[in-house]
């Protein structure tokens, strides 16, 4: 058995001039966890994940990805080292159709495939199979996120990181979301990072909680809904 945490980040700070988007954060994500991640508007979130993937490089702190500091290292450095990031900001060529679209997100062909059957497992997998042909720039919105997300899954990392992928989804869409998150969790780990704790809850595992640039509360889903403190900052009184 390996008990070394697939991530950990110690002491990780990230300012910007003065505002201290990350503060001194403590994280640890198990091998294969799924993990969620809540917290206002400028929490902290995304800045956390950029320093994740190597967008941007740490103030302060470490950033250990099986054990070993990859901190400030280039983005394409920490993908070959199996984090996929799914980004807040849309991230398609419009011109392109679905299915070339994932070919040209496939850096690395493993196990003797062929690029194109890696691509046309993704989205049997991903369940956009009947989008293979169409030019992305005409798909709608709920169809873009899910192709997005095939493109991250397409190179198969160790570590997923999708931030708000359930934004502008439909409740069935969601639903579904929900569905393949669990399925990919089977063979690799997530942090998911959402607002909408119907989704949250829907996923149902560990979650932390980001203020103000720290970590707030971790704990499990139900938890998380009932703690005070978490309530008064970030969910209000009628979140639960
Ligand atoms: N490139 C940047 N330059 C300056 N300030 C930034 C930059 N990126 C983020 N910030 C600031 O850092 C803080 C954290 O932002 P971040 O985007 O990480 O929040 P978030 O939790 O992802 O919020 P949201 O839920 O709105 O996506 C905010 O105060 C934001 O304005
Ligand atoms: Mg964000």
């Amino acid at each position: 058995m390996n008990d070394q945490p697939l991530l950990q980040t110690r002491n990780l700070s990230m300012h910007f001039g003065g505002v201290r988007a990350l503060d001194q954060v403590d994280f640890s994500l198990s091998r294969g966890e799924l993990r969620c991640l809540i917290g206002s508007n400028g929490a902290g979130k995304s800045t956390f994940f950029k320093c994740l993937t190597g967008q941007l490089t740490p103030t302060h702190g470490e950033v250990l990805l099986n054990g070993a500091e990859v901190g400030g290292l280039s983005s394409a450095a920490i993908a070959s080292r199996g984090v996929g990031i799914k980004t807040q900001v849309p991230n398609l060529f419009d011109g392109l159709t679905v299915f070339e679209n994932l070919w040209v997100s496939v850096r690395s062909v493993q196990d003797n495939k062929s690029r194109d059957q890696i691509v046309e497992e993704t989205m049997e997998r991903i369940g956009i199979t009947h989008l293979s042909k169409l030019v992305a720039g005409e798909i709608e919105h709920g169809q873009r996120q899910f192709v997005e997300l095939a493109m991250v899954v397409a190179e198969s990392p160790e570590l997923i990181l999708f931030d708000e992928p359930a934004a502008g989804l439909s409740a069935e869409e969601t639903r579904r979301l929900a569905d393949i998150i669990h399925e990919l969790n089977r063979e690799h780990a997530l942090i998911v990072v959402e607002h909408d704790m119907q989704f949250i809850r829907m996923i149902g595992k560990q979650v932390t909680v980001f203020h103000q640039g720290q970590i707030l509360a971790e704990d499990e889903t139900d938890a998380i809904l009932n703690n005070q403190q978490v309530r008064n900052v970030y969910l209000g009184k009628s979140a639960v």
